[in-house]
This record gives structure tokens, sequence and C-alpha cells, in this order.
């Protein structure tokens, strides 16, 4: 018989018992599927938005593995019509009964703002893959974004618009945040760099009608017109431009990538030809990774060609993936969000980076006009400002 006292056999338990609750642990947590909450406006004003993110998202997980440290990752998507109220419901939901461990999505700011208090609360990672005000990831510490900023894109058009002989400018805009950076951002610019602002217009949301504030501009005659509507929108505003024969009187259409939106490009007719903006991705950026991914969206979305929107959809679910991989499955709120921080890595709109300060995306801010090639429009991309953080954070 093994002679072992009563000490080492009570000391060999323990290690056995613990050792065996540790096991099943690290197995309870491998059979646990990793959730991803991805909530985004299907329908309504904003759906070509939700419709994009979504594909986006979906790509990124049909090329790659759905199972990262034994943990099956599972993608429930709701609809929130683009209602603040509804985008708040429905995360509270998915916190509370299907214990989501990431939230992701929000096709617009106020969307994004009304949840970020939960994901306070919840400690929660929350990835912003569409809402572009400036001030979104100053509303919860959980807050990370892989779409874009819109003062990113407005400064960079004020500089450009300086360099290339407009003096006095009109701004229209979206009356809410987004539209209000643009403004403001655009505005500063171009007033540092020696120009005007002759007007600041601003258009309501829903059911926008720019028709006469497109009159006012004509009367006015600046000598560039920038615009920015949400991703959506830009089809009305193009063709009330045209409608008001602002084509033809030399005023220059100027704005964010938000207006000339690869989604819709196609739609907006040869009046948008010469259009300038300034955007982060455009459809043919010249990259292999691009080319490839362009191909891949078309082929698994039925020829739909990607966005700005797709691009930030694919882009946040790396950031996901590769953050529990580096938790090696462990998906507690605030591992999950370090992990998070500070990804660097090529994004089909060239190199990006999660800034672990601000948590919001840098990356390169490009100047694009809108050119037909083989038939079709795109934005071709022709100058590069490299590596652009959120102007409203680094004054
Ligand atoms: C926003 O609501 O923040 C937003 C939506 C669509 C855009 C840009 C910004 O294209």
């Amino acid at each position: 018989m093994l002679n072992i006292s009563k000490r080492t056999f009570t000391q060999l338990t323990a290690k056995v018992v613990l050792s065996l609750t540790a096991f099943s642990a690290i197995t309870a947590l491998a059979d646990e599927p990793f959730k991803i909450g991805l909530i985004l406006p299907m329908t309504g004003q904003a759906a070509s938005t939700g419709k994009q993110v979504e594909a986006g998202v979906r790509l990124y997980m049909a090329q790659n593995s759905g199972k990262i440290a034994g943990r099956t990752v599972q993608l429930i998507v709701k609809d929130d019509t683009g209602l603040p109220d509804v985008t708040k419901r429905i995360a509270q939901e998915l916190v509370v009964n299907d214990k989501v461990d990431v939230l992701a999505g929000f096709g617009l700011t106020p969307l994004a703002l009304a949840t970020a208090p939960i994901a306070t609360q919840s400690k929660t990672p929350l990835v912003v893959m569409a809402a572009a005000t400036s001030s979104i990831t100053l509303a919860s510490p959980y807050i990370i974004r892989t779409s874009f900023t819109v003062p990113q894109a407005a400064v960079t058009m004020g500089d450009w618009a300086s360099k290339n002989g407009i003096k006095r400018a009109v701004t229209l805009v979206s009356d809410y945040g987004p539209g209000l950076d643009g403004e403001k951002f655009f505005k500063e610019r171009l007033m540092l760099n020696g120009g005007q602002i002759m007007e600041s217009m601003r258009v309501p949301l829903r059911n926008a009608d720019f028709a006469p504030f497109l009159q006012k501009v004509r009367d006015l005659k600046p000598d560039a017109l920038f615009v920015f509507v949400p991703s959506g929108q830009g089809t009305q505003v193009m063709k009330q431009f045209v409608e008001r024969g602002l084509d033809k009187t030399g005023i220059r259409m100027i704005g964010t990538g938000d207006v000339t939106d690869d989604d819709l490009l196609n739609g907006l007719g040869d009046a948008a030809l010469g259009i300038v903006t300034t955007h982060h991705y455009s459809a043919s950026h010249k990259s292999a990774m691009n080319q490839k991914f362009v191909e891949a969206f078309e082929k698994a979305n039925n020829k739909m060609r990607p966005n700005f929107m797709a691009v930030s959809g694919y882009d946040g679910t790396r950031v996901i993936y590769e953050a529990l991989k580096a938790t090696k499955g462990k998906a507690g709120g605030d591992e999950l969000l370090a992990a998070m921080k500070g990804q660097i890595f090529e994004s089909p709109r060239g190199p990006i980076f999660i800034d672990a300060q601000t948590r919001d995306v840098v990356h390169n801010m490009y100047i694009r006009k809108v050119e037909k090639i083989n038939g079709e429009l795109y934005n071709t991309e022709f100058e590069t400002i490299n590596d652009v953080k959120d102007p409203g954070k680094v004054q």
C-alpha cells in the first residue's frame, strides 16, 4: 500500500480539485460562444449604411476562421431603424439577455451617443463602424472607432481648397453632429489659410430639401460650395444642384467623400464628373489588398460595390477578432478593450491605426475626383495626406 500521510493526501486532493476546476473553467470558456451584437439601421433613411456595414462584417467573418481560442464567434444583427431610442433598447437587451461580448455598428451619430452609457455601465466594448462625429469616442471609455471622423476630411479639404484657388466658399451641411463638425473644421481651416466663408447653411437630417439653399448659393456666387451629407443623401444634393443649373455657373461642388459615396456614385450621373472630395476610402484605391477586397465583396453581394461603410465593418470585425486572439478567448470587457487599442494593420483603405489614447482611428486622407472609368464613375485618388489623426482631439 502506498504510504502517504493524511496531510499529504489532503494536499494532493486539493491540488486535483483545483486543477480540475481550472480545467473545467477553460473548457466552459471554450464552449461558450463569443457574441457580437451588431446594431444597424437596416430600414429607414440610413438603410444603405446598414446594408454596407453588415456586408463588410459578414465578409470578414467568411474569410476568417469563426473559432478563436476555441470559442465560436456568433453574430446577432438587429435593425434599429435609425432611431436612438430603439438603438438603446436593443443594446440593453443584447447586453442583459443575450450577454453579448461586444456591441458594434451604429449607423448615425445619435445612435452611438444614445448607447454609450450602456457600454460604460456594463463595461462592454462598443465598436463604432459608421458614425463620424469627433466627440463620439469621448462619450464612453469603452468606445473604439474604425470608421472615420468628419473633421479629418473637412480639414484636409480646407487645405486643398485654399491651394486650389478657392477663396470664398459657402457651406451646406446636415444639421446634426457630423454636419456641424464639417462646417466648423472646414471653415476654421479655410479662414486660417486666408479664405472666407460667405454663408453657412444647415439642412434638416430627415426629409432634407436642398433646393431653397441651392438657390441662395446661386445668388451668392461663391468659388465653391462645401457639402456634407451622410452616406445615402448625396443623390438628392446632386440632383437639385443640377436642376438649379448650378453645374453651369462655375461654382465648384466640393465636400467630404460621403457626398460621392461609392454605393450611389454611379447613380449621380455625369454631372458628378470632376467633383473633388476628401475621404479615407475609395473602391478604386490602388492596392492589392483593396482589389481583392472589392472582388470578394462584389462576388458575395450580387455585384454591390463596397463603400467606406463596408470597409469600416470589415476592419471593425478584424479589430474584434484580433483582440479575442490576444486575450486567448477571454472577453471580459476591460481586457478585450485593451487588446483593441493600439492595433495597427493594413486595411483595404490603406494603413490604419487605432490610437490607444483616443481609441479613434488614424489613417490616410485622400484627395479624389470623380472620373469615368470603363463606363463607371469612381472617386480617383490623386493625393495622399498620411496618418491623419482626428483634428477634434489634437487641437
Ligand atoms: C453620422 O451620423 O455620424 C454619419 C453618418 C453617415 C456618414 C457620416 C457620418 O456618411
